[in-house]
């Protein structure tokens, strides 16, 4: 097993891939709202990459993925197939996008609530994102990613939620998914991988309001938690650094968000 040492030329394009991936979500923030169909939010992040940053949306085609973005909404755990459904007030959301920019991949996924939502999916948003921080906190030459899987994986059980197991996150470069796999939950075989300054990867930690079991429906791709219950996730890709990390896919203002 190996995984890959990223040279600095390879570091600025993968900065570049990211911070394009960041601007996406951005960019779709506004156009989130009752009504709008997860297919017209495709159709306009779709025209954005290619267009606007004449980058290539890593998803479409991807092992036969159909769409130019990932877009899953209550109980849809990832994979989401964006279509004809409309959003309605009181929905959670994620959309998870992916920019290839010079044969570099960037990798981001945020939660969007639509109009108000209830107070149990509002707290189900926030530690989850903090699941995703408290994770990135970790990150530093010689730490491994049992101390990333750990960290989130307490937090997400200390507030009786659980990690989704049979998705994980990813190394990542030239390939969209390359090793190590960032398992969210505390496997011990996590703690054999050290991690290095110039590794990239992605963390995205997948956090259910219920109990940890998934389906994959009929159409093979779109995930759901096995009691429909709500589940929500946020996505960064980061490399290590000498002394911590750094996050290609911070959106404008964004700032750390720990408990
Ligand atoms: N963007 C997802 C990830 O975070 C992968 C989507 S693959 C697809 O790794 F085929 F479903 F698009
Ligand atoms: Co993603
Ligand atoms: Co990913």
């Amino acid at each position: 097993m190996s995984i890959k040492i990223k040279t600095a030329e390879e570091i600025e394009k993968l900065r570049i891939a990211g911070q394009l991936a960041a601007e996406v979500l951005d960019m779709i923030e506004p156009f989130v709202v009752p009504g709008v169909t997860t297919g017209e939010l495709n159709e306009r992040i779709h025209k954005h990459i290619t267009e606007v940053q004449d980058g290539i949306p890593a998803t479409l085609g991807y092992h036969g993925f159909p769409a130019s973005s990932c877009i899953s909404i209550n109980q849809v755990v990832c994979h989401g197939i964006p279509g004809p459904k409309k959003l309605k007030k009181g929905d959670i959301v994620n959309i998870d996008v992916t920019v290839i920019k010079d044969g570099y991949h960037g990798d981001t996924s945020r939660m969007f609530e639509v109009g108000d939502v209830k107070p149990y999916a509002a707290r189900l948003n926030k530690v989850a994102r903090e699941c995703l921080w408290l994770g990135i906190e970790q990150v530093k030459p010689d730490a491994t990613l049992y101390d990333v899987a750990l960290a989130i994986q307490n937090h997400a059980e200390a507030n009786n939620y659980t990690v989704v197991k049979e998705y994980c996150g990813h190394g990542i470069g030239a390939e969209f998914h390359e090793e190590p796999q960032v398992l969210h939950y505390a496997a011990e075989e996590l703690k054999d991988i050290v991690l290095k300054e110039g590794m990239v990867f992605t963390i995205e930690p997948m956090i259910n309001m219920g109990k940890a079991d998934i389906k994959l429906l009929p159409d093979n791709w779109t995930v759901v938690t096995k009691d429909r219950k709500l589940t929500a996730q946020w996505e960064h890709t980061l490399v290590v650094t000498k002394d911590g990390y750094e996050i290609f896919t911070l959106r404008k203002d964004e700032k750390p968000f720990l408990p």
